[in-house]
């Protein structure tokens, strides 16, 4: 089956598996894998190291950045899978903004605190602290029903975890 290039969002708070999910991902449906945290300014990764939170006015222009790369993408003919925490609302919609009506997945990958807080002491690394997960969790806001996507529980397997993406993504039609 053919189909119109995909955007999909790994998304979620840090330690939920994004970067190893999504790898993973990408891998099983034969798509492109894009790493977002890799076009964040320098400032900005030099911020979360010292375990500042990023405001809205850090994370607009990386955003726009990956908005564009995506939206380049598609119209290119290559679907991707993109790591990016896309924890508001707003930035789910900027993302939305760069591709065209119904391409844009986002996979919410979900845990408590406690289970990515142990993940992420065990990296070593990697330049986001544990202490970034609590105001993380406080801005996350939930998909909204008229954001196509699903929430995925990451408390099993990376492999386990992959499957129930596929299997998401099937049941809502794409992929
Ligand atoms: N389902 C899982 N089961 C066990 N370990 C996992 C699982 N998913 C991820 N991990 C491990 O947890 C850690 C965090 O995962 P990963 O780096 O992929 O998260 P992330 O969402 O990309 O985080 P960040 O936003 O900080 O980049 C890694 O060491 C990874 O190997
Ligand atoms: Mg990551």
């Amino acid at each position: 089956m053919t189909r119109s290039p995909l955007l999909v969002v790994a998304m979620g708070v840090s330690g939920t598996g994004k970067s190893s999910v999504g790898t993973l991902l990408a891998e099983r449906l034969g798509l492109d894998f894009v790493e977002g945290d890799d076009y964040h300014p320098e400032s900005n990764i030099e911020k979360m190291r010292e375990g500042v939170a990023l405001t809205d006015e850090d994370r607009e222009p990386w955003l726009q950045t990956l908005t564009d790369l995506a939206g380049q993408r598609l119209d290119g003919g290559r679907s991707l899978v993109l790591t990016c925490s896309a924890l508001k609302r707003t930035y789910r919609d900027t993302l939305r903004s760069g591709v065209p009506e119904g391409a844009a997945f986002f996979l919410h990958l979900h845990a408590d605190h406690d289970v990515l807080s142990a993940r992420m002491a065990q990296r070593t690394k990697h330049f986001m602290p544990t202490s970034l997960l609590t105001s993380q969790l406080q801005t996350l806001e939930p998909l909204q029903d008229d954001e196509l996507g699903a929430v995925v529980d990451v408390e099993p397997s990376i492999d386990e975890v992959a499957d129930a993406a596929v299997e998401a993504m099937l049941v809502q039609g794409v992929g």
